[in-house]
């Protein structure tokens, strides 16, 4: 190694903007404004997958506390706010610690602090680390009856299968041989109300979308400008997923960090897919992880499901 300085976000930015059809990975949709958008999204009248699941989870963690039983370490997988996992740790017998595990380790500080006000008997051990990226069990506090993990908001929706798949063996291996995980998957449904789920009148999403040109611009010297672009939110039936783009309005060439891209009219960036899994489809790629899909918890018109994995 040279000992260069690499970037990621410049790398991926780049080599999306290179291909053929341009499309650039969404975690980048999340630098603090994009967070900030992405909250206000969640609050949003169209937005129906925050307040379903919470009202799923709100109903039913008795349920899911007697499924996990007694003296298990909670394992809370992207974990933000730490607002769900209280309703589940409220209903827990006697949880023996919990492991929040976020990219950002700031925010994971403060959300752990805040939540051992709350349970100040609790141990809560806040790993500061990218899911994705890496294995965890060395992180693991030992001891307690299971482990259980808590994949809550549908994220596993917006990864590809691969790394569904990477994912899923991996927090297996983790939480070893008698764990269970509670993970939260949108559903298919209309696309009367998938559209406007990601294309709100208030224009909160679209901006969520624009914000990564943004980025691109105060991050990487882009020199896009964002008034020429539109974001669009398609349902792509085949694949069963909604398709976040930014649509070019007019042929046009952009640079970042000195190199030029040109684009026609009408021509887009996909920026996420927001995939709806649906139940039978996502029990076989667990069960080819190791993992057996024992329960679920839906809300009355199927919106939003919350699954049981049992290590298999
Ligand atoms: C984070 N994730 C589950 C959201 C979703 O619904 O796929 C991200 C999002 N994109 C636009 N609106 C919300």
């Amino acid at each position: 190694m040279d000992g260069e300085a690499t970037n990621p976000f410049l790398d991926d930015v780049l080599a999306g903007l290179s291909a053929r059809r341009k499309a650039i990975p969404s975690r980048w949709l999340y630098d603090a404004r994009g967070s900030q958008l992405f909250d206000e999204i969640t609050e949003l009248d169209e937005y129906y997958p925050t307040r379903t699941e919470l009202k799923i989870l709100t109903g039913q963690a008795r349920d899911m506390a007697n499924a996990i039983g007694p003296d298990a370490v909670i394992v809370e997988y992207g974990a933000g706010s730490l607002m769900k996992v209280r309703i589940l740790l409220d209903a827990l017998e006697a949880p023996r610690a919990f492991v929040p595990v976020d990219i950002s380790s700031e925010h994971l500080e403060a959300s752990a602090n805040e939540l051992r006000a709350f349970y100040p008997d609790l141990d809560i051990y806040p790993v500061a680390s990218d899911f994705m990226a890496s294995n965890l069990g060395a992180s693991l506090p030992e001891g307690g009856r299971r482990r259980a993990g808590f994949f809550p908001g549908s994220t596993m929706g917006n990864l590809l299968d691969r790394e569904i798949d990477r994912f899923l063996k991996t927090t297996r291996e983790d939480l070893g041989d008698e764990a269970c995980f509670i993970i939260g998957l949108d559903q298919p449904k209309s696309p009367d109300i998938l559209i406007p789920a990601y294309d709100d009148a208030g224009g909160v999403t679209a901006d969520f979308n624009l914000n990564l040109l943004e980025r691109i611009n105060r991050e990487l010297e882009g020199s896009f400008d964002v008034s020429a672009f539109k974001h669009e939110a398609r349902w792509n039936s085949e694949d069963s997923r909604i398709e976040m783009h930014l649509r070019s309005l007019k042929d046009q060439t952009v640079t970042v960090a000195g190199r030029e891209f040109s684009f026609a009219e009408g021509e887009t960036i996909h920026t996420e897919n927001s995939r709806k899994i649906a139940l039978d489809r996502f029990a076989g790629m667990a069960e080819n992880a190791g993992w057996t899909l024992t329960r679920k918890w839906t809300d009355e018109d199927g919106l939003f499901a919350v699954v049981l994995l049992e290590a298999a």
